[in-house]
């Protein structure tokens, strides 16, 4: 078997994937399951040489003698949101790689350009059990906000041919809505990794070709604006460190920054920015979620509400947006009966209106 040993890591090929999967019994290990592995949002290519694939299928397995949690029955979103440090906490000590040796990056086909039956939301609730496909949206992009949400907020704030602003592009959802809904973008974000997302991204054909530039910068200086120049923010930061986007490798990533109070700190200057740039009357959503500190929660989305009130925006919506991913299954479930805490399953939508 050619199997290529990285710590703890292993490349092999497709065969010997299959061959490993069918005799983990054999040698003594419990096949937890595969999963789609994003490369770029983990520290595995640093590590494991293993830089020119974007992702690889995690295969995970366990000793059977020493661990009686199993995370088989988890569906498979819930393994993929697992990062190497939680499959070391829950003892896991074998995982396996696939590299594109075998298998080799797909062109992505795109099997609909739009949704199927989408109707705008009317309610401050807003839930997509199943975030939606269509042109080149995938869920890859750790944390990337549904379709759904940024079709709703431009449909609702913007007409066709306006100037919109996302500050925090990451894989490219906002891109990809705005040129299906003939919206003139400016995209940045502080990592390359996610402009080049975003430019792979927009490579589809559609009815329209809005002007959609694509910028590496910092939210919290948009020199190349002019005030009041753009028509529509949308902006989806990081919820402080709770998902690190540049492995701490970017300084100015606000995602490094554990303190709630330092990051609200930075994300007023955000938010002074976008209220510079905005045209007066129009509008700027953010969307945020909260988070829980030694078992307290913490209302992270109304301390960062409270600074883009203190720059001079009005609240025109605080909409519930139910989150649909994986830790209410399995492990996490069981961790909150434990440790009696309830799991966040929700995120707040702020609508802004510059008056
Ligand atoms: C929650 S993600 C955005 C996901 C995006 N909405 C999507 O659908 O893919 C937050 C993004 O903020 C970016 N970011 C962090 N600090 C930044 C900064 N100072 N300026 C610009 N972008 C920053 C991160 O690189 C990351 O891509």
């Amino acid at each position: 078997m050619n199997v290529q040993k990285y710590n703890k890591l292993y490349t092999m090929s497709v065969d010997d994937y299959y061959a490993i999967g069918n005799n983990a019994e054999k040698l003594n290990f419990v096949f937890q399951g595969s999963s789609n592995w994003d490369m770029y949002f983990s520290s595995a290519d640093e590590k494991y040489d293993v830089d020119e694939i974007n992702n690889a299928y995690l295969l995970s397995f366990k000793d059977k003698n020493k661990f009686e949690k199993t995370l088989t029955n988890m569906p498979k979103e819930s393994v993929i949101d697992y990062s190497m440090e939680h499959y070391k906490e829950e003892g896991v000590n074998e995982c396996y790689i696939l590299t594109n040796s075998i298998v080799k990056k797909k062109k992505t086909k795109i099997k609909k350009l739009q949704p199927e039956n989408f109707e705008q939301e009317c309610t401050t609730v807003w839930s997509f059990a199943r975030r939606g496909n269509w042109a080149t949206h995938n869920s890859k992009y750790r944390g990337n906000w549904a379709p759904e949400v940024v079709r709703n907020l431009i449909l609702r704030y913007s007409t066709e041919g306006d100037y919109l602003l996302d500050p925090m592009i990451g894989g490219g959802t906002t891109a990809i809505e705005c040129k299906l809904l003939n919206r003139n973008l400016l995209a940045c974000d502080i990592n390359p990794n996610a402009i080049e997302l975003t430019k792979n991204a927009l490579e589809f054909e559609s009815e329209f070709d809005p002007k959609i530039e694509l910028k590496l910068n910092d939210a919290r200086r948009l020199s190349m604006l002019e005030d009041e120049s753009i028509d529509f923010v949308l902006n989806h930061p990081p919820y402080a460190d709770i998902i690190n986007y540049s492995d701490k490798q970017i300084n100015e990533d606000l995602s490094n920054i554990h303190d709630l109070d330092k990051f609200c700190d930075e994300m007023e200057k955000v938010a002074s920015e976008l209220y510079r740039v905005l045209r007066p009357n129009k509008f700027c959503a953010i969307l945020i979620g909260d988070t829980r500190r030694k078992k307290m929660y913490q209302p992270l989305a109304s301390m960062v509400m409270q600074r883009f009130l203190k720059v001079g925006f009005s609240l025109k919506e605080d909409i519930i947006k139910q989150q649909h991913n994986c830790k209410a299954t399995g492990f996490w479930v069981n961790k909150s009966k434990e440790a009696n805490f309830l799991l966040i399953m929700h995120e707040h939508l702020f609508v802004f209106q510059k008056l």
